[in-house]
């Protein structure tokens, strides 16, 4: 059976949190499409590559490399997804898994606009910048102790704007997705919310 549930929003807002507790719960596969954004900013930042180079010859493999998750991979992520040709690089890719059998989760900017304009299910999950950045900041700060809060919100809010202004798939809320504001919800109130309107969308 093909189900496709398309999770989007900013930064550290919870979608990861929330797609991997919806794909646990209804048993569906699930693909976080910003690691395949951070793989090709990782290449371009590590090995000098060129972009939609980089995006065109993207293995499975790359995404499980370590230190995709640095603030440094991220800002490089955000600078290579401005670009047409990577994006299109990565579309077949993601729609291929977004209808393979059993039913899927996708997460990321443009999968309930773009990607999967036709999910059976959208959700917008969003939260306040400060929320955000406090959330990514406990994160990255075990790694990195020296990072500061104000550091962390720097970098969130230039990625929201490269996300929000770019011509090419910008962030934004697809009509006929729910919006969840996760800023004053418990991780379980989110969840909660997340897999009943999926729910009700089956
Ligand atoms: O979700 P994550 O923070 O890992 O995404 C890293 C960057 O990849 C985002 O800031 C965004 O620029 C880009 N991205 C995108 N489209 C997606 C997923 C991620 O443009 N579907």
């Amino acid at each position: 059976m093909r189900f496709t549930v398309a999770i989007d929003g900013p930064a550290a807002a919870g979608k990861g949190t929330i797609s991997k507790a919806v794909a646990a719960y209804f048993d569906l596969g699930h693909l976080d499409t910003g690691l395949l954004y951070r793989a090709v900013g990782r290449k371009v930042l590590d090995a000098g590559m060129d972009p939609v180079q980089a995006a065109k010859t993207l293995m499975a493999e790359d995404l499980n490399a370590e230190g995709l998750r640095t603030a440094a991979v991220a800002q490089a992520a955000s600078k290579v997804a401005v670009i047409a040709d990577v994006r299109a690089a990565l579309v077949d890719f993601q729609r291929a898994f977004a209808t393979r059998s059993g039913g899927a989760v996708l997460d990321g900017r443009d999968i309930g606009t773009v990607i999967c304009p036709r999910a059976e299910a959208k959700l917008y999950v969003t939260a306040r910048a400060e929320v955000r950045a406090h959330r990514r900041w406990l994160e990255l700060s075990e790694k990195d102790p020296s990072l500061t809060l104000e550091q962390v919100l720097a970098d969130v809010e230039a990625r929201d704007a490269r996300d929000r202004d770019r011509i090419e798939a910008p962030l934004v809320a697809a009509d006929d997705a729910l919006v969840i504001d996760t800023s004053d919800l418990a991780i379980s109130e989110a969840v909660a919310k997340a897999v009943a309107h999926v729910q009700s969308c089956k």
